[in-house]
C-alpha cells in the first residue's frame, strides 16, 4: 500500500496569497521523482489556516530519496531565496490503510 506525506503548513490568512504564488509558479519536478503518486496544495475552507501540502508515494524509500534530492531543494528556491511563507509548518505521515476502488 503506497504512503501519504503532508506538510501541514500554519499561514496567516495575510500570507495566503503569496503560498498560493509560490505554489503556482513551483518548479513541478516532483512528478518526476520515481515512486511520486500525485500531489494536492489544499486550501482550508472552514475558517482554519492550515494548508495542507499533501503527496502520495509508492513507498517510505521513494519519499525520502526526493526529500533527500536536488529536485526537492529546486522545488522549495523560493522558500530558500525569500524565506519561509509562514512561520510554522509539520510533516504528518500516514499509511494507506484501506481505500474505495474509485480513490487514486
Ligand atoms: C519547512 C518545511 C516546508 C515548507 C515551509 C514548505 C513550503 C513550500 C512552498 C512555499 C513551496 C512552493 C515553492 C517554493 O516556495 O519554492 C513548496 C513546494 C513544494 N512542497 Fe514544500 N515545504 C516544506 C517541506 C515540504 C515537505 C516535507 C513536503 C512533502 C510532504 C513538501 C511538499 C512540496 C511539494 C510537492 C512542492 C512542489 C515541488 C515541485 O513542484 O517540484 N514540502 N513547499
Amino acid at each position: 500500500m503506497s504512503v501519504v506525506r503532508i506538510n501541514a503548513i500554519e499561514v496567516p490568512p495575510e500570507r495566503a496569497a503569496e503560498l498560493e504564488r509560490r505554489f503556482e509558479q513551483r518548479a513541478g519536478e516532483v512528478e518526476d521523482q520515481e515512486g511520486f503518486l500525485g500531489f494536492e496544495l489544499l486550501r482550508p475552507s472552514d475558517g482554519r489556516t492550515t494548508y495542507l501540502v499533501y503527496t502520495r508515494w509508492r513507498s517510505e524509500d521513494d519519499f525520502r530519496r526526493w526529500v533527500a534530492s536536488d529536485a526537492f531543494q529546486r522545488g522549495h528556491a523560493t522558500h530558500a531565496r525569500e524565506g519561509p511563507v509562514a512561520p510554522h509548518s509539520e510533516l504528518w505521515a500516514f499509511e494507506v490503510a484501506q481505500e474505495s476502488p474509485r480513490a487514486q
